[in-house]
C-alpha cells in the first residue's frame, strides 16, 4: 500500500469521492475527524455506504481496500465501532493512540470475537496502529515485532503527540519537524523494519501546498517509508508516483537479483564494477515487490 486516504466516516459525499480516487486504501475515519455527537451517525453512514458498495449498488469490485480507523482503546467507543463495521468486512482496522504491542494484541482478541460472530475467517482483518500519538506509545515503538500476524504496518502521527507533550507546534519556522517528532518518525521506520512490516508516513495537513507535499513524499520514500497517508484526494496521485519505484530502479533491482541467481546465490556478486552483497539483494527484492504491487513488474 502506497497511498492511504482518510475519509471522515460521517460524510457520504467524501466517502463517494474517496472510493472514486486512486488510493490503494481508503481509511474510513470514526475518530478525530468525527465530532463526539456524530460518532453513532458516522458508524451507520459508513456501514451503510460499504454495504451498498459491497452489494454492487455502488461502483465496487476493483478500487481501494477499506480500513476503518476506530476510536482508541481508552475511549469506550471501540467496541461499538467494531460491532458496526466488522459486519461489512473491512480489510483492516487502524488503531489510533496505540500505547504498545499489547494494545494490538487486545484489538486482535476483540477482532477474533467479531469475526466469529460474523462468520468471517479468523485473522482475516489486518491491523495498522498509529504508534506515536502518546509519549508512552512512542517510547514503546520496539514492542510491536511479532505481536500479531494481523499487523500489516506501522504509522505515526504528530498532531496528538504535540498535544500529549505540550509542544506548541511540531515544526520549526522552516517547516522542519522538531526533535521529538523527528524521533517519532525515525522510531516508526526502525520499529516497522524490526517487525518486518510496512512503514507508512504520516499526513501532511497543508493540502494546498503541493510542492512541500511532494518534497515530503520523496524524503519519506528515500528514508524507508513505503507509503503515506493522505487527507485530501489531490494528495493521492502525488503519493502513488513518489512510492512507485522508477523504471530504472526496477531494472536495476532485477539485474541485481538475476546476478545473484546466475552466480548460485552467493554472499556477494559484482555487477557493472560494483560490489553487491546480501543487504543489496534484500533491498532489490523489496523494490521488486513494491513494483509488483504497483502493477509495473511481474
Ligand atoms: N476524502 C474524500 N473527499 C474529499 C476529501 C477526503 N479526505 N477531502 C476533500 N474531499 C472532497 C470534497 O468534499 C470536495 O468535493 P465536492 O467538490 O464534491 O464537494 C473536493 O474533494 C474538494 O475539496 P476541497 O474543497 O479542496 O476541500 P474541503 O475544504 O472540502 O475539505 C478538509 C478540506 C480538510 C475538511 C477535507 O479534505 C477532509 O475532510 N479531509 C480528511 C480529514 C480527516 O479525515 N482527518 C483525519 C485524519 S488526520
Ligand atoms: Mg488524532
Amino acid at each position: 500500500m502506497r497511498s492511504l486516504l482518510f475519509v471522515p466516516g460521517d460524510s457520504e459525499r467524501k466517502l463517494e469521492k474517496g472510493f472514486g480516487s486512486k488510493a490503494d486504501v481508503v481509511i474510513i475515519d470514526l475518530e478525530d475527524s468525527v465530532a463526539p455527537q456524530n460518532k453513532a451517525l458516522a458508524r451507520t453512514t459508513a456501514a451503510d455506504f460499504l454495504k451498498q458498495r459491497r452489494s454492487g449498488q455502488r461502483q465496487g469490485g476493483q478500487g481501494p481496500a477499506v480500513y476503518v480507523r476506530v476510536n482508541d482503546l481508552s475511549s469506550g467507543l471501540t467496541d461499538d465501532d467494531l460491532a458496526a463495521l466488522v459486519p461489512v468486512r473491512p480489510e483492516g482496522i487502524m488503531l489510533p493512540k496505540s500505547n504498545s504491542g499489547a494494545d494490538v494484541q487486545l484489538l486482535a482478541v476483540k477482532l477474533r470475537v467479531h469475526e466469529a460472530e460474523n462468520g468471517l475467517s479468523d485473522g482475516g482483518i489486518a491491523i495498522l496502529p498509529i504508534i506515536t500519538e502518546t509519549a508512552a506509545g512512542t517510547l514503546a515503538a520496539g514492542s510491536y515485532a511479532g505481536v500479531s500476524h494481523r499487523l500489516t504496518g506501522l504509522t505515526w502521527g504528530a498532531e496528538d503527540l504535540s498535544a500529549a507533550v505540550g509542544a506548541r507546534t511540531a515544526r520549526d519556522a522552516d517547516g522542519r519537524y522538531t526533535d521529538v517528532f523527528r524521533l517519532a518518525r525515525a522510531l516508526t521506520i526502525l520499529a516497522a523494519s524490526a517487525a518486518e512490516i510496512a512503514a507508512i508516513d504520516t499526513v501532511f495537513p497543508n493540502f494546498r501546498d503541493m510542492d512541500a507535499f511532494c518534497a515530503e513524499c520523496l524524503a519519506a520514500e528515500r528514508d524507508g517509508f513505503t507509503g503515506k497517508m493522505a487527507i485530501h484526494p489531490d494528495q493521492v496521485p502525488v503519493i502513488n508516483e513518489a512510492f512507485t519505484p522508477s523504471p530504472d530502479a526496477v531494472a536495476h533491482a532485477k539485474a541485481v537479483i538475476e546476478a545473484f541467481q546466475a552466480a548460485g546465490n552467493p554472499g556477494v556478486v559484482a555487477l557493472d564494477g560494483q560490489m553487491y552483497d546480501r543487504p543489496h539483494l534484500s533491498r532489490a527484492e523489496r523494490v521488486l515487490a513494491r513494483a509488483r504491487f504497483a502493477g509495473i513488474a511481474t
